[in-house]
């Protein structure tokens, strides 16, 4: 069932962004088409690498609710996956002490690095407001439409 949809929405943005050079508008369209495609994704978007402080993480384009805007290197789960560099699944966030609560409805999350020239330019972060929504499945297709897209 998932895996249908992620083929489905795989497709959709890549076929949506082909060409498309510029990273605002990329992050954008792939933050607006994964949440329509899931019923579970409560908040799904960019946190970038801030130029001016490459050290933190800075709101980039998303859909849901209101998100924090800053985000430094090893806080939380997105700036976890920053400094690893490596994708993050929590089961339920409110077990862990390392995350940071933008909308306490959010119940599970995963975080998957965006590298552009082997550099690691920003993270796409999904949260679901039902516990455990997150599996390899999540990750091997985010993964993937990520690495294709950037
Ligand atoms: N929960 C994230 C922060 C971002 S919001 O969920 C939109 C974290 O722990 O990094």
């Amino acid at each position: 069932m998932k895996t249908k949809v992620y083929e489905t929405v795989k497709k959709q943005i890549l076929a949506t962004i082909e060409g498309e050079t510029n990273i605002t508008a990329k992050m954008a369209t792939i933050s607006c088409l994964l949440k329509q495609s899931f019923d579970y994704f409560y908040w799904c978007g960019f946190y970038v690498v801030d130029p001016l402080k490459p050290e933190e993480l800075v709101v980039g384009p998303y859909q849901g609710t209101m998100g924090c805007l800053r985000i430094p290197k090893g806080k939380g789960v997105c700036g976890t996956a920053f400094l690893e560099q490596e994708t993050q699944i929590v089961e339920d966030v409110h077990a862990i002490e390392n995350h940071i609560t933008c909308d306490v409805n959010s119940q599970s999350e995963i975080v998957v690095p965006v590298f552009f020239d082997g550099k690691i330019i920003a993270v796409l972060d999904v949260d679901s407001d039902k516990v455990n929504s997150f599996d390899d499945i999540d990750k091997k297709y985010l993964e993937e439409i990520i690495n294709e897209a950037f």
